[in-house]
């Protein structure tokens, strides 16, 4: 049987977007079933608010999206750093989720230079859920050249499948 996994993100202006759908295309021809789920606000904000937001560890509510975690294998979760911190939107997902049973969590952040705490933060607010966050991957857009979303999704990709039972 195939192994399954969730790639969830959110994302703003594009950039976690395309790490996410990189993310989903790999492990898809390492013939993982994939379920894409790109994370909606539910309502818009302005950048100082959405900033303040993630400042501040607050949640900003989500669309109401799919995430059945029956015969999940890996998660892997991706949201912009704003103000040095993740984005509301992904407490909100795991709010929503609850308990994530001990699933290894792979994370992926994109910032235009440093993350600062988004690291720590993402650990913490996965082991709160119940999740066992693993490793943790970075693209600074400004930094890391303009190879740096195909390298850094191929190591999100590596270190995602040596997580998964053979299949
Ligand atoms: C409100 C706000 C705060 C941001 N804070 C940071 C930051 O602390 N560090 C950083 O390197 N980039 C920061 N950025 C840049 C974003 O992290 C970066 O553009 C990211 O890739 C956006 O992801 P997206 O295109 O998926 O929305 C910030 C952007 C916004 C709009």
């Amino acid at each position: 049987m195939s192994n399954r996994a969730i790639v969830a993100f959110y994302s703003r202006s594009g950039h976690t977007r395309a790490l996410g759908l990189e993310i989903c295309r790999l492990l898809e021809a390492e013939t993982v079933l994939v379920d894409c789920i790109e994370l909606e606000a539910e309502r818009e904000l302005g950048l100082l608010t959405v900033g303040a937001r993630s400042l501040t560890h607050s949640k900003e509510p989500i669309k109401e999206c799919e995430m059945d975690l029956e015969g999940v294998n890996l998660l892997v979760l991706g949201t912009p750093v704003w103000g040095g911190s993740p984005g509301p939107y992904m407490r909100s997902l795991l709010e929503r989720v609850g308990d994530l049973k001990g699933l290894p969590v792979v994370l992926f952040a994109t910032c235009a230079y440093g993350d600062r705490k988004a690291e720590s933060d993402l650990r913490e607010m996965v082991r709160t859920t119940g999740g066992r966050p693993m490793e943790y991957h970075v693209w600074r857009t400004r930094k890391d050249g303009g190879d740096g979303l195909a390298r850094v999704a191929a190591s999100v990709v590596d270190t995602s499948i040596v997580l998964l039972p053979r299949p």
